[in-house]
C-alpha cells in the first residue's frame, strides 16, 4: 500500500498540471483507490451532473474511468452549488422539494439529467438543491452529461428508467492502471 501510494504520486505531477490549467476551478480533490464519483460527490457537497461537467473530458459520463492520484476540479467560479442531497430509497421528486424548499422549475434546471417524470433519479445519486440555477451548463456537444453507473439501484423501485441511457455498463470504481500498481515495474519506489 505504502509503495503504493507512492508510484501514484510519481505520477500526480503530470496530471495535476494538465487539470490547473483550467481556469477558474475554486476547489479539487485527488481520487483515491475505491472512489466512485457519487461518494466524492456526497463528501464534497458536489452535485452527480456538476462533478461530471466539470470534468468533462477527464472522465467518463457514467464515471467508469476514475484513476487514483487524478485531480478533479469540483466547482468553477460563478457555477459552483455547494447545497447538495443525496437520494435515498424511496425517494420522489415531490419528496426532495418538500425537504429542500426548492421548486421542480429549479430542481430540474440544477440537475438536468433528471428526467421530466422524475422516474430516473437513483440512491446515491448527488441533486444540487440549490435556491437559484448555479450549476455550469452541459458541455453541448451532442454527448449526455452524465449517465447513471451500471451499478444504479433506483430510488423509487416501481421506476425502469435508471437504466433506459445506460449503453455500457463498466466498473464504476477507480482502479489503478495495472502500471502503477504493478511493483515489479517500479523497484526504486521502495527505496525512495
Ligand atoms: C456539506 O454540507 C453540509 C450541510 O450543509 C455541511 O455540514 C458540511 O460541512 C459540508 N461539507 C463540505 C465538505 O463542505
Ligand atoms: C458555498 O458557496 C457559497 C457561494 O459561493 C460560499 O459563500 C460558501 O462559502 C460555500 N460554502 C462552503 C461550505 O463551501
Ligand atoms: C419503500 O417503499 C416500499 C413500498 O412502499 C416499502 O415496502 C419499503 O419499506 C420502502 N423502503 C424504505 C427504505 O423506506
Ligand atoms: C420556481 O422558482 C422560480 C424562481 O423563483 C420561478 O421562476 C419558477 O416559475 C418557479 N417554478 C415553479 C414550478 O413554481
Amino acid at each position: 500500500m505504502y509503495t503504493k501510494a507512492i508510484s501514484v504520486a510519481f505520477f500526480l505531477p503530470f496530471v495535476a498540471q494538465s487539470v490547473l490549467a483550467t481556469a477558474g476551478c475554486t476547489r479539487s480533490y485527488t481520487v483515491k483507490d475505491g472512489d466512485i464519483c457519487d461518494s466524492i460527490s456526497a463528501a464534497k457537497n458536489v452535485s452527480t451532473y456538476q462533478l461530471a461537467v466539470v470534468n468533462h473530458g477527464q472522465i467518463n459520463p457514467d464515471c467508469a474511468d476514475l484513476t487514483p492520484g487524478q485531480t478533479l476540479c469540483l466547482g468553477r467560479t460563478g457555477e459552483d452549488c455547494n447545497t447538495t442531497y443525496v437520494v435515498v430509497p424511496n425517494d420522489t421528486c415531490d419528496d426532495i422539494q418538500s425537504r429542500t424548499g426548492v421548486n421542480s422549475t429549479i430542481l430540474h434546471l440544477n440537475n438536468p439529467q433528471i428526467n421530466e417524470e422524475c422516474t430516473n433519479i437513483y440512491i446515491g445519486e448527488v441533486l444540487c438543491v440549490g435556491q437559484t440555477v448555479q450549476v455550469p451548463p452541459a458541455p453541448g456537444n451532442g454527448q449526455p452529461a452524465v449517465v447513471a453507473p451500471s451499478t444504479a439501484i433506483p430510488a423509487n423501485p416501481s421506476a425502469t428508467a435508471v437504466h433506459a441511457s445506460v449503453t455500457h455498463p463498466a466498473v464504476a470504481h477507480a482502479t489503478a492502471p495495472s502500471s502503477l500498481i504493478n511493483e515489479e515495474d517500479l523497484p526504486f519506489c521502495d527505496e525512495l
